[in-house]
């Protein structure tokens, strides 16, 4: 496959793209194009260009990825939209079913078991509607630590009943800030439920905010590599982590976990931590993750602080 002999061969342009694995496990993409040089009709020399394309094979994977989100979210939206008004009617028939005084005992408690899928599914229906479209955010200055504080009561029985412990470690130093706070709360729900459902035993899970000035600058996570500093040296931010001590996650997951529809769970539909970087970079935050396969992870949010 060497583009030099088939210049030779052919007597036209002939290019390869090479792929070189690089220290760091990053790959480097070559391409290597020959032209040859024709002097009266036979080939007298060939040119050799080699250039790195590592820039524009990254920047095409990012368009690629930009393309298959936003249809993915148009295509949620058209079958959440048409299965939720087929289960109205379902809706509507059971209920109609449940009520009547004709259908003996045992039957009306098919009826209950079948109800309560239907709502089910429209609890997954409406999660993958407010996915696709979600309502623009509204920013009012409010108490991050307050949304925390809320957030974490909203998990607080499934933490009881695991016997998590639960630490909060709120700086009292951190002011009011522009935030959407419904938007935010749902994003700190979303990686609260993660950590508990990644607990087995014994475990704890930890959530500190602070008022920081980074000392280096946070890049936004995306996968396969950290890219898009978002933030930087020097810039104010309200710094929120969420550390549990769960099963971790492993390397070969890393990559997907912010892909709509990734999940490991039998029960998951793969959106929360999609529509948690959303929310976060809706306010020109960023959202990072460390975890040792088998030893926890912790979720940083970088959130700038705006008055
Ligand atoms: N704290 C964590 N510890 C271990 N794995 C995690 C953690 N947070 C996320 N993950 C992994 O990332 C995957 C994607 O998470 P995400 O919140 O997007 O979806 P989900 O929790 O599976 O489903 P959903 O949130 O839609 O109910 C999870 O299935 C899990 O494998
Ligand atoms: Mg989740």
């Amino acid at each position: 496959n060497c583009p030099s002999r088939r210049a030779v061969e052919s007597g036209e342009l002939a290019s390869v793209v090479k792929e070189k694995k690089l220290d760091n496990s990053k790959i480097q993409y070559l391409e290597h194009t020959s032209i040859p040089i024709k002097e009266n009709g036979s080939i007298t020399s060939i040119l050799e260009i080699v250039t790195d394309i590592t820039e524009r094979k990254r920047m095409e994977k990012l368009a690629l990825r930009a393309e298959k989100l936003s249809a993915t979210g148009e295509m949620s939206a058209v079958i959440a939209h048409e299965i939720r008004n087929s289960l109205t009617s379902l809706k509507l028939i059971m209920q109609f079913l449940g009520d009547s005084t004709k259908i003996p005992e045992k039957e009306t408690n098919s009826i209950k078991i079948a109800m309560e899928s239907v709502y089910e599914m429209e609890g997954i229906v409406t999660e993958l509607l407010n996915f696709a479209r979600p309502r623009a955010p509204k920013f009012i200055m409010r108490d991050i630590k307050q949304i925390l504080r809320e957030s974490n009561s909203l998990v607080r029985y499934q933490i009881e009943q695991r016997q998590i412990q639960h630490d909060e470690k709120l700086s009292p130093g951190i002011p009011e800030c522009l935030v959407d706070p419904d938007h935010l709360k749902a994003a700190f729900v979303n990686i609260l439920l993660n950590s508990i459902d990644a607990i087995s035993d014994n475990g704890k899970i930890i959530v500190s905010a602070n008022l920081v000035t980074l000392s280096e600058p946070v890049l936004d996570f995306f996968s396969e590599q950290q890219i898009n500093v978002k933030l930087n040296e020097g810039q104010t931010v309200i710094q929120i982590s969420f550390e549990d001590n769960g099963c971790g996650i492993p390397d070969t997951d890393m990559d997907h976990i912010f892909d709509p529809f990734f999940t490991t769970k039998t029960s998951g539909t793969g959106l929360g931590l999609p529509m948690t970087k959303r929310v976060i970079n809706e306010h020109g935050g960023v959202i990072t993750v460390e975890s040792n396969d088998g030893d926890g992870s912790i979720f940083k949010v970088f959130i700038p602080y705006r008055e």
